[in-house]
């Protein structure tokens, strides 16, 4: 009688798990979501490699490979930049080694294929991030398999193998082109340019606001161009401002937000013996961008 009762109580669970797992199974599968993951970071970064769009995609991978979007988890003179945040404060591991992609909640838009990838992945990319391996880090990036594909889409999900663009073209090398429906729009780039916090993460963040700036003032206040307009001028990929080249950023922000000086000097004399020297300054900066500057 005990024996059997307790039989009953343990197959009870087991059953429920099983239905859950065939039901999540079934669900998967219903979504379309592709079941690979990539279990090594030489696995994801193979997945997403940009060179053998190259040979023919010359000038547009020359573009591309100079610009931010191929260095997204480096800052400012290539520093890894996710180090410190590893090492102290909500997001930090005691060995790299022990790190999942909780921990990484900053990859939504600096690194968003780690969608697939295990956690044994994310724990690989903090090992490096620590060791700083700059040679490793520096082969994750924004490439084109990024924006061609998961973010050229509003409903549902991108088809695998498919880089969408601006039009169909059935006989494309080695991946079909479709034509995606966002290439032109300012939400393609507003998907990680930012309109705020990130509260769907354990650990909120909040990094770029630029698109919301886009959005409330510059579109309010009659703006007409799009992201892609300003800084994709014939599909140029290099996508300009690159914080690295000084020289380069000045004259654009000199172009871009010109400012224009008016002096007056002339001397005040209250009584006959005090003269004061006088200036009135009269400044105005006018900004050509379509949003804030700076934001970030
Ligand atoms: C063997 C040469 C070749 C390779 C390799 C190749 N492409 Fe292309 N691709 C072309 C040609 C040629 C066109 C233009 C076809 C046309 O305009 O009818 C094109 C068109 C495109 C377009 C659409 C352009 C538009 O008008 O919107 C995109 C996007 C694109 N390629 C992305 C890629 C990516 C990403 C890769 C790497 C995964 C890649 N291509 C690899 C030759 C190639
Ligand atoms: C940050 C996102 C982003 C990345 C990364 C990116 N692209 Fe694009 N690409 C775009 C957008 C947006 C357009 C459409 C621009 C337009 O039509 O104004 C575009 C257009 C193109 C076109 C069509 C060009 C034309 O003349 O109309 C080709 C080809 C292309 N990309 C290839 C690539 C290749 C190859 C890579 C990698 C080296 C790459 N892209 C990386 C966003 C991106
Ligand atoms: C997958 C997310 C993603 C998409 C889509 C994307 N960007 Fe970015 N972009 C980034 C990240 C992350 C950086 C910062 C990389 C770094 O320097 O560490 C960046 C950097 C830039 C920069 C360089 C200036 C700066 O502040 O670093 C410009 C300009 C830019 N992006 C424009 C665009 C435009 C225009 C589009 C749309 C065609 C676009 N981006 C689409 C994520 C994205
Ligand atoms: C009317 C033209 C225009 C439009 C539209 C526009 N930008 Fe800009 N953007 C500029 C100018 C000008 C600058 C100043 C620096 C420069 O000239 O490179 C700039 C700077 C930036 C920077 C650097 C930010 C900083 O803190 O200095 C990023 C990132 C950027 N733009 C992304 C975008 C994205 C994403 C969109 C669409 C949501 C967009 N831009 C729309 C003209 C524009
Ligand atoms: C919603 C998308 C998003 C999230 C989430 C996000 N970032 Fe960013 N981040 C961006 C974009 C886009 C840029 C570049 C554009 C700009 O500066 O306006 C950027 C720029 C940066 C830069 C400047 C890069 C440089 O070249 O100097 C640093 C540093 C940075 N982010 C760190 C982080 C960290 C750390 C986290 C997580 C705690 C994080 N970001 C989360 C989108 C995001």
């Amino acid at each position: 009688m005990t024996v059997s009762r307790s039989l009953q109580r343990r197959a009870g669970p087991t059953i429920c798990m099983l239905t859950v797992g065939i039901f999540l199974f079934v669900a998967a599968f219903a979504r379309g979501e592709s079941p690979k993951q990539a279990s090594s970071l030489a696995e994801l970064v193979a997945m997403f490699d940009s060179s053998g769009c190259r040979e023919c995609h010359e000038k547009i991978y020359e573009q591309w490979e100079k610009s931010h979007h191929a260095r997204p988890l480096m800052g400012m003179e290539n520093w890894i930049f996710m180090a410190p945040y590893l090492k102290r404060g909500p997001l930090a591991v005691k060995a790299g080694e022990k790190a999942t992609k909780a921990n990484f909640p900053c990859f939504k838009c600096h690194l968003p294929q780690v969608n697939y990838a295990t956690d044994e992945v994310a724990a690989e990319i903090a090992e490096a991030i620590l060791k700083d391996d700059k040679s490793t880090i520096r082969k994750l990036n924004i490439g084109c398999l990024v924006c061609h594909n998961a973010k050229a889409i509003v409903h549902g999900r991108a088809e695998k193998d498919v880089i969408y663009g601006n039009k169909d073209i059935p006989d494309h090398q080695g991946h079909v082109v479709k034509k995606s429906p966002l290439m032109k729009d300012s939400l393609m780039c507003g998907q990680c340019h930012g309109l705020g916090p990130n509260l769907e993460f354990e650990t909120p963040v909040q990094c770029a606001t630029l698109y919301g700036s886009y959005l409330h003032a510059y579109i309010p206040c009659g703006g007409t161009q799009t992201c892609q307009g300003c800084h994709m001028k014939n599909a140029d990929h290099y996508m300009p401002p690159d914080f690295n080249r000084r020289d380069e950023l000045s004259a654009r922000l000199r172009e871009s937000l010109p400012l224009e000086v008016q002096t007056l000097a002339y001397t005040f004399q209250p009584v006959e013996d005090k003269l004061f020297p006088m200036v009135i300054v009269k400044t105005k900066i006018t900004s050509k961008a379509g949003h804030r500057i700076p934001d970030g």
